[in-house]
């Protein structure tokens, strides 16, 4: 039998420092502490804590299965009592997105996000990790359409025998929150049809078509459905599974080669272009982005996280610390300054569906008497 091991990344705006610029040094030193901790008593085997501008993540290898009750409440404590730290130093936004006080044993809806899966190991397997601030997880659709389904992209579709057959996508349309599975290529047009809309369907899925292999989860949730009201943007992330009959490292790489725009940046109600950085510039600056994106490179094997000897750190690849996403920065900052040029004016903001934030019902309302028949 193969050994099962889960993955589990769990993240959560806790404070941050400066407006929602950063998660600082002592939230960061708080999950360390507690993500040591639970690994010295057998919870978990290995961990990985970063953070992508003000949002921290727990990246964490057990055999413990999903939805698992022991590590979900592992990370809300740690993310509890890293708010709670914010509050004390006066950070601000202490505790931004815990929208539930009590746990219940599951800490999806609570307001964090969750990406977890289960494999069952090939000897050693190769990770990359995407997380992203300031957008949400439909910014993740392009992308996953072009590792996973464009043969344009990923030159394994035509010449690896074992990618023969394609992928499935799980959608979610967080609308109606409901879910349906698409097959590519067969049913590309269908799921291009859906998932060119980022604002309301997500991809939270994929399998390998041919035995159901599991290859990519994303957290898709909607922190306004769950609060009624604007408390920031799912900040999205991903574990996607590569090589040896998936699609490689680059090629789960190359679609970032360039930038794209996603919804989020200032007050989650703009269009952005999406600027794939290394973990030392994950933080967001102007007009609160260009929104920012980090891809982490790990080795699952025997549990945990391939790491240097029992108690070393794990090993991680930072794959966008690299001049070949230069270009992609670069463009990402005139896409930036073309847009800020346009102010207000639609389409650098987001239609009024779609803005976290609006006064427009206010507006209307304040002119209500003074509209005449035109
Ligand atoms: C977007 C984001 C920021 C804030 C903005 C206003 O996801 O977090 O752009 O929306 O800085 O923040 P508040 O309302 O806290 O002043
Ligand atoms: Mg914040
Ligand atoms: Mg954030």
């Amino acid at each position: 039998m193969p050994r099962k091991t889960t993955i589990s990344l769990i993240k959560c705006d806790v404070g941050s420092l400066a407006g929602h610029h950063v998660t600082p040094k002592p939230l960061i030193n708080i999950a360390e502490k507690n993500l040591k901790k639970a690994k010295e008593e057998g919870l978990i085997n290995s961990y990985y804590v970063f953070n992508v501008g003000d949002d921290l993540e727990l990246l964490m290898a057990h055999e413990r299965g999903e939805s698992n009750p022991d590590v979900h409440k592992l990370a809300w404590n740690t993310f509890k009592e890293a708010a709670d730290k914010a509050l004390k130093l006066k950070l601000y936004g202490a505790g931004q997105d815990l929208l539930k006080t009590a746990f219940s044993g599951n800490i999806r809806g609570m307001g964090p996000g969750v990406a977890e899966m289960e494999i069952e190991e090939r000897g050693s397997d190769p990770l990359v990790v995407l997380a992203a601030d300031k957008t949400s997880a439909g910014s993740f659709n392009f992308p996953l359409f072009r590792i996973f389904a464009d043969p344009m992209n990923t030159a394994g579709l035509v010449i690896d025998p074992n990618m023969a057959g394609g992928f499935k996508f799980e959608v979610i349309d967080t609308i109606e929150n409901k879910k349906v599975t698409l097959k590519c290529p067969e049913e590309m047009y269908e799921l291009i049809a859906l998932i060119g809309t980022v604002q309301r369907y997500m991809i939270s899925r994929v399998w390998r078509a041919r035995d159901d292999l599991i290859c990519a989860v994303g957290s898709v949730t909607r922190l306004s459905q769950i609060a009624g009201k604007y408390v920031g943007k799912d900040d999205p992330v991903m574990i996607i599974r590569a090589q040896h009959g998936l699609p490689a490292v680059g090629e789960i790489l190359v679609p970032f080669m360039h930038s794209y725009l996603v919804e989020g940046w200032m007050r989650g109600s703009h269009w952005g272009p999406i600027m794939p950085i290394g973990l030392k510039d994950a933080k967001c600056t102007v007009f609160d982005g260009p929104p920012r994106i980090v891809a982490l490179g790990f080795q699952i094997a025997d549990s945990k996280i391939a790491g240097d000897g029992d108690d070393g750190k794990p090993l991680m690849a930072d794959l966008f610390n690299d001049p070949a996403f230069a270009l992609a920065r670069r463009e990402a900052l005139d896409y930036a300054s073309m847009l800020r040029r346009m102010g207000e004016f639609e389409p650098a903001r987001l239609g009024p569906e779609e803005m976290e934030y609006t006064t427009l019902k206010q507006i209307l309302e304040s002119l209500k008497e003074r509209f005449k028949p035109a």
